[in-house]
């Protein structure tokens, strides 16, 4: 009975060899590799759990979706780490192909570039220093000297406040490091970077009301072709659990 089995198994191997219908060792597309086309993707890696470095290499949610999407569209994925507030004239410029960093979709970014459907929702939070109490609330904002990325929606959001000082820093991690030497009150940014930063830095907390949801999603040139096929790629990513996977292995809580 084996036997026969493995011989019927033989036999379907070579049928679908000379059929073109496996890949019998390789041989068939060997030179299709020189073609796959590269993708660019614009990203701020300091942004933990979102983007990072881990032994000189960008890892995070974005990075292990943006690759999840590739392959699934047959791109070949490359990371150019920038500042936040170059992403979206990378795009629009087309020196890259599209915007992953934990963006969050606004009105204001929707007259430049297209954005996908959303793979996250979020708030934005408030770190301070634990023994200041000068900022307990999102009131508090008002009058205080407030530290933020420049060009993010934490900036955006402070910006409104007359008379508030803002400090605009290149990254997330410079406003937080502002925060511990008492140089600003509080650093607002989204939560789950902001829970990532209060972990590395003692002595800092997150304060319980949060005051903005928002959306992430990946930004793409106008009219990209590119949008409807990322769209696609996203929606079976989300289906099939890949998100819900990568997200819990970089989010433990
Ligand atoms: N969600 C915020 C925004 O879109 C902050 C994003 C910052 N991302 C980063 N990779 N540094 O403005």
């Amino acid at each position: 009975m084996k036997k026969i089995v493995s011989l019927v198994l033989v036999a379907l191997i070579a049928v679908s060899c000379v059929m073109g219908l496996a890949s019998c060792g390789g041989s068939g597309n060997t030179d299709s590799k020189a073609e796959v086309k590269e993708l660019h993707m614009a990203t701020n890696a300091a942004f933990e759990p979102y983007e990072f470095y881990k032994d000189k290499k960008i890892v995070g949610i974005d990075p292990e979706m943006a690759q999840a999407i590739c392959d699934k569209l047959g791109y070949k994925l490359v990371i150019d780490d920038m500042d936040f507030d170059a992403i979206i004239t990378a795009v629009t410029t087309g020196k890259a192909d599209f915007g992953m960093a934990g963006m969050t979709v606004t009105d204001e970014r929707k007259k430049k570039v297209d954005f996908t459907d959303s793979y996250t929702t979020t708030t934005q939070v408030i770190i301070v220093n634990e023994k200041d109490n000068k900022v307990k609330s999102a009131d508090d904002l008002e009058t205080a000297t407030i530290g933020v990325q420049r060009g993010t929606t934490g900036d955006v959001y402070v910006s409104d406040l007359e008379k508030a000082k803002i400090e605009r820093f290149n990254t997330g991690p410079d406003a937080v490091l502002a925060l511990t030497k008492g140089k600003v009150d509080a650093v607002v940014i989204d939560g789950q970077p902001a829970k990532a930063f209060v972990k590395k830095n003692k002595g800092t907390k997150i304060l319980s009301d949060p005051f903005a949801e928002e959306d992430y999603a990946i930004c793409l040139a106008k009219d990209s072709e590119l949008t409807a096929e990322f769209n696609k790629a996203l929606k079976e990513l989300k289906k099939d659990g890949t998100l819900d996977k990568i997200n819990a292995k970089y989010i433990k809580e």
